[in-house]
């Protein structure tokens, strides 16, 4: 049993702690805020424990100086001073020599998040190679270290596992909520166990899906998921997501050769074009052209998919069926989930773009768990652990005293 929150230390304290506001802000604006939301249970307790907070977190993938731009994570410091009525300061410079100091000043209650720690990636990796030095002075920032950033502990970077090694530990409320609703609808699944994924590149996925087909009873798959499978049945995908590589091509024949039974892939789609925008065509899957791009699955593909669902006892969705923000390629996403709300069978949605999916259709209430984690829920499902919950403390055993 890792060591929970409530039976640290932690009055008066300096605690770090890692949340996960990895979200989508578009113009600076947040599109979806639950992983913010999430985060407030544990906030909330440090703060009636007059706790000083340092918060840590990433946001996007951050590989150059222009990806700096995008991926700030200034936006969020306004919606946290929204949610707990307070102010939240913010330190751009997460490097910042004074900073150790500048903590030392804040008052209890007072909240200070720093900028995306994969900011720190630029250029060597700092962040997400687990740097000891950085790991070192991310915790002389505080006393105790909080790991509530449950969709990034399959990360081992040095916000997550390498600042572990420094500090008392513990995991957060998020964390500890998402392992239990984990543990008691996806271990041990009730059978048939149908996983339906999305996402844009197999490259990615590759070992996860191998892995997952040896847990699930259906594998559905869409988006560039499905569309590089299709090419490896020699299907033209035209424009479409999918992969390149000849070895992964390969990889994926002999997959599908392997779970015939297990796997189902699109049979019509929803196009658009390379070109142009004004485009888009229903299509089965031998009449794709070179200038088409999938953004959607079809009517007989969804007919096909329900069938599969139907027959099971528990479905995991990971991710979308297209692109379904936009009212040409919403009907897949949007049938899916009606069919899975009218199923009423244990349904478990994982990752961002699922869960703002199901947000946007209107299905917030209507599924068993929502999860935050994407690629963490995968690999908790797969492997049984993770990284970055392996890194944290252990409950002390209860001594039995003799007497
Ligand atoms: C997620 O959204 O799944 C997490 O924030 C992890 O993001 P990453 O895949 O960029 O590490």
């Amino acid at each position: 049993m890792k060591k929970r929150l409530e039976s640290m230390d932690i009055k008066e304290k300096t605690v770090i702690v890692r949340f996960d506001y990895n979200v989508p802000i578009r113009d600076g604006k947040i599109l979806d805020d639950t992983k913010i939301i999430d985060s407030l249970d544990t906030l909330k307790y440090l703060l009636k424990n007059d706790c000083k907070i340092v918060i840590l977190s990433h946001l996007g993938k951050v590989k150059t100086e222009e990806d700096k731009i995008k991926n700030s994570l200034e936006p969020v410091v306004e919606k946290l001073k929204i949610l707990l009525n307070q102010e939240v300061y913010f330190s751009r410079d997460i490097l910042d020599p004074i900073l150790p100091e500048h903590v030392k000043t804040m008052l209890p209650k007072d909240i200070l998040l720093l900028e995306n720690t994969r900011f720190l990636d630029v250029p060597n990796k700092l962040e997400s190679n687990c740097d000891i030095q950085i790991s070192s002075f991310l915790a002389s920032l505080g006393e105790v270290f909080v790991m509530d950033a449950f969709a990034s502990s399959h990360r081992a970077h040095a916000s997550t596992v390498g600042i572990a090694k420094f500090l008392p530990s513990c995991i957060g409320f998020s964390v500890e909520r998402e392992l239990a609703a984990l543990n008691k609808f996806l271990m041990s699944p009730e059978r048939p166990f149908t996983v339906i994924m999305g996402g844009a590149k197999v490259e990615d996925k590759l070992e996860l899906i191998e892995a997952m087909l040896k847990k699930c009873d259906h594998l559905l798959l869409a988006g560039g998921l499905a569309n590089s499978f299709l090419k490896a049945l020699n299907f033209d995908v035209g424009s479409s997501l999918a992969t390149n590589d000849s070895h992964i091509i390969e990889n994926l024949k002999n997959i599908l050769l392997n779970n015939r039974e297990k796997i189902m892939l699109p049979l019509d789609v929803i196009v658009g074009s390379s070109y142009d925008e004004s485009y888009t065509k229903y299509k089965k899957i031998n009449e794709i052209e070179p200038d088409d791009m999938i953004y959607d699955i079809g009517v007989k593909t969804l007919e096909k998919y329900k069938i599969a669902i139907l027959e099971s006892n528990t479905i995991f969705l990971n991710g979308t069926m297209g692109v379904y923000e936009d009212i040409k390629y919403s009907n897949g996403t949007k049938e899916l989930l009606r069919i899975l709300k009218e199923n009423e069978k244990i349904v478990v949605v994982g990752g961002g773009d699922a869960v703002s999916s199901v947000k946007y259709f209107g299905y917030k209430d209507d599924f068993t768990y929502l999860s935050c984690g994407g690629g963490a829920t995968l690999e908790y499902l797969i492997n049984g652990h993770l990284v970055g919950i392996d890194s944290i403390m252990e409950e002390k055993e209860i001594e039995v005293l003799d007497v």
